[in-house]
């Protein structure tokens, strides 16, 4: 069942934060549904601007609409990733989407604003939640590359700020992550104080962590030991993945972490099987591994075990 995503917001504020996983193909959508319905959570399944052009969005509309149907038990809302002004148009005019995310914290303040308020002001009034960004994330996002040296944690008196002069419904603030599978060189983590400060300004307001990857270790051992290269691949550690989820980091961001399953997957596949030129024997047990994944994600989010609560708030 497709929901607003400000509805799962409004359940899971405080408490715990809903898995936002991004998808490109039918195997990362079965593994993903499957994963959700066996750990009974709510999700959001994401798209960014990349993944509607991979094959085509109405492939993705079409998968995403056939798993609602083989899942009735799912529920989730259906939300752009770091989309552009054109991109968010498009998607509140196609009304598939619950939400969008509206990307423009590369502009200067006062554009940010302007962009995203004129997403909001085609969003709101069907019923479309908006997610803004402020701040920068080091790493490599589809459309810019930030350096490391160049993040910028966002400033909890300009978030205050940004939320009052746009109606944004949740915000991607700049805590410490960063995009891809090398997040960190050393123990660096994430900052608490920028996030309790910025809620203490914004009290229930839903913040969006991207860049939430937690790059599992033995995954990148594996990935290495089959012939991959991620010396050094870094995520996010888990038991502050789950502290945040109680302080109003109420959306964590999930794509790399997808990726390494798929990666390690087919990568010890080709190499113990090097007879097998069948992409379906890989494909099952990426579908089966994945949806291992999102289960234990959601236990370290606090959303497993949640769907009969939410079912009931959203009768009620
Ligand atoms: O934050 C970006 C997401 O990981 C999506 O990545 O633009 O390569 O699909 P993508
Ligand atoms: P990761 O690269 O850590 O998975 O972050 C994904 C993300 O933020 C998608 O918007
Ligand atoms: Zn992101």
């Amino acid at each position: 069942m497709i929901v607003p995503t400000n509805k799962l917001f409004e359940h899971a504020y405080g408490k715990y934060a809903v898995g936002a996983y991004n998808i490109n193909n039918a195997e990362q959508v079965m593994g993903l549904f499957r994963g959700n319905v066996q750990s009974k959570a709510p999700f959001i399944i994401q798209i960014s601007k990349g993944a509607r052009s991979y094959t085509d969005k109405h492939l993705l509309e079409a998968m995403i609409r056939a798993a609602d149907e083989i899942f009735p038990e799912a529920v989730f809302a259906v939300h752009l990733d770091h989309g552009d002004e054109a991109t968010c148009m498009d998607c509140i005019a196609s009304g598939f989407y619950t939400s969008v995310m509206i990307d423009a914290s590369h502009e200067s303040f006062e554009q940010n604003v302007a962009i995203t308020k004129r997403v909001v002001d085609a969003a709101h009034p069907k019923g479309i939640s908006v997610e803004a960004e402020l701040g920068q994330l080091g790493g490599v996002e589809e459309h810019v590359k930030v350096d490391e040296k160049d993040a910028k944690l966002t400033d909890p008196k300009d978030a205050e700020r940004f939320v009052k002069l746009t109606g944004c419904d949740s915000l991607a603030c700049a805590i410490g992550t960063s995009h891809g599978a090398f997040k960190f060189s050393g123990s660096q983590g994430l900052h608490f104080e920028v996030i309790e400060e910025i809620q203490r300004r914004l009290p229930k307001f839903p913040l969006v962590m991207h860049g939430s990857s937690s790059v599992p270790q033995d995954e990148v051992q594996r990935i290495n030991a089959a012939g991959g290269k991620m010396k050094g691949a870094k995520g996010v550690d888990e038991a502050q993945i789950s502290r945040a989820s109680k302080m109003g980091v109420t959306k964590v961001n999930i794509d790399t972490d997808g990726r390494l399953v798929w990666c390690r997957v087919h990568r010890e596949a080709f190499r113990d099987n090097p007879e097998n030129f069948d992409l379906r024997p890989p494909g099952k047990i990426f579908m089966a591994e994945y949806a291992k994944y999102i289960e234990h994600k959601n236990v370290v989010l606090g959303s497993a075990g949640q769907l009969d609560a939410v079912r009931a708030f959203l009768n009620g």
